[in-house]
């Protein structure tokens, strides 16, 4: 069915301009500040890597259907109205996972968020409920039974709501809706995230390099395949309350790396690999909140796969 288009959605930035870094940050800062910071850790320092900047909301309002992600609103807006906004996004359906960010405080995909799904409706409620505690957007976001009339006259006729966005918390802006992802790749690049097998790389009699197999069956294969699946977008990263960017938690993406090859029956180094993670920052980092699980786009349990990989790094 084809969808009238006189409908509209207001989006409202959380927008950041990083300030230019100054000549002497430039040439690596001062080294009496580095040593007086009680905050001066390891170089993924959150709190040493957080820049500074001009941080403003902005609201845009264009014509939007129900169906359109927050994506398609997105783009609407940088081709149409404001060509500086800025966002990252590669493959537009959910596989790269370059396009985390918050959506009314909510860590998920842009490109897999629809209108229908996010926009909400300003609350008539009062701030705080009936025991005195503030209300949480959580409260009011993802209601997809939320009334088509306006409930307050601020909203123009034909809105669809209001939708919010943010960079991907727990991590540094880089600017507007751009996060700084790095401190996340370089803890999964520390875990080693590839295949550590026996085997032989042979060659043909020509010089070629000769193929080998490493077989598995399909119940071998059903311990990491799940897991196999995470694109590294760090949505469960930014729901998480302890990880924060920084040295104190590796966080769970790089737990899941860690699974994902701990699990696989052709892999030689999986007591190495529960080494490395058997430490301060590692599984014994995790709290078990499980915030993690809500809203991994790719299906997996991240919380219930820290707790296994919690019990097999114990029970070693
Ligand atoms: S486990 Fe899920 S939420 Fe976390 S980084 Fe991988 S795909 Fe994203
Ligand atoms: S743009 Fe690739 S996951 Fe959203």
């Amino acid at each position: 069915m084809v969808e009238a288009n006189n409908t509209t959605v207001t989006l409202q930035v959380h927008r950041f301009t990083p300030r230019p870094e100054r000549a002497e940050r430039a040439r690596g800062g001062s080294p009496f500040a580095k040593k007086s910071s009680p905050f001066g850790g390891g170089s993924d320092s959150a709190a040493r890597r957080r820049p500074r900047g001009k941080q403003w909301v902005q609201e845009y309002t264009i014509p939007a259907r129900p169906s359109d992600t927050v994506l398609d609103c997105l783009l609407t807006i940088k081709r149409t109205i404001d060509p500086t906004l800025a966002f990252r996004y590669s493959c537009g359906h959910g596989m790269c996972g370059s396009d985390a960010a918050a959506i009314n405080g909510t860590p998920t995909l842009l490109c897999t968020a629809t209108v229908r799904d996010w926009a909400k409706q300003p609350s008539t409620a009062p701030e705080v409920d009936d025991e005195g505690f503030r209300r949480t957007g959580d409260e009011t976001a993802n209601e997809p039974d939320a009334p088509a009339e306006n409930i307050e006259n601020n909203i123009p006729e034909g809105s669809l709501g209001v939708i919010e966005l943010a960079s991907l918390p727990g991590f540094p802006p880089q600017r507007d809706l751009i996060a700084d992802i790095d401190p996340m790749l370089n803890q999964i690049r520390k875990l080693t995230p590839y295949l550590q097998a026996d085997g032989v790389l042979a060659t043909t009699a020509e010089g070629k390099v000769d193929v080998f197999e490493y077989l598995q069956n399909p119940e071998q294969l059903a311990k990491y395949e799940t897991l196999s699946n995470c694109i590294a977008c760090g949505v469960c990263e930014g729901a998480c309350p302890v990880y924060a960017g920084g040295d104190a938690f590796v966080g769970p993406a790089a737990l899941i790396w860690a699974s994902r090859f701990i699990n696989d029956s052709r892999d030689t180094k999986a007591m190495d690999r529960m080494d490395a993670i058997d430490t301060a920052d590692g599984v014994a980092g995790c709290q078990s909140v499980r915030a993690c699980s809500r809203h991994c786009p790719r299906g997996i349990d991240v919380g219930e796969e820290m707790w296994q990989i919690v019990a097999k790094v114990r029970e070693r």
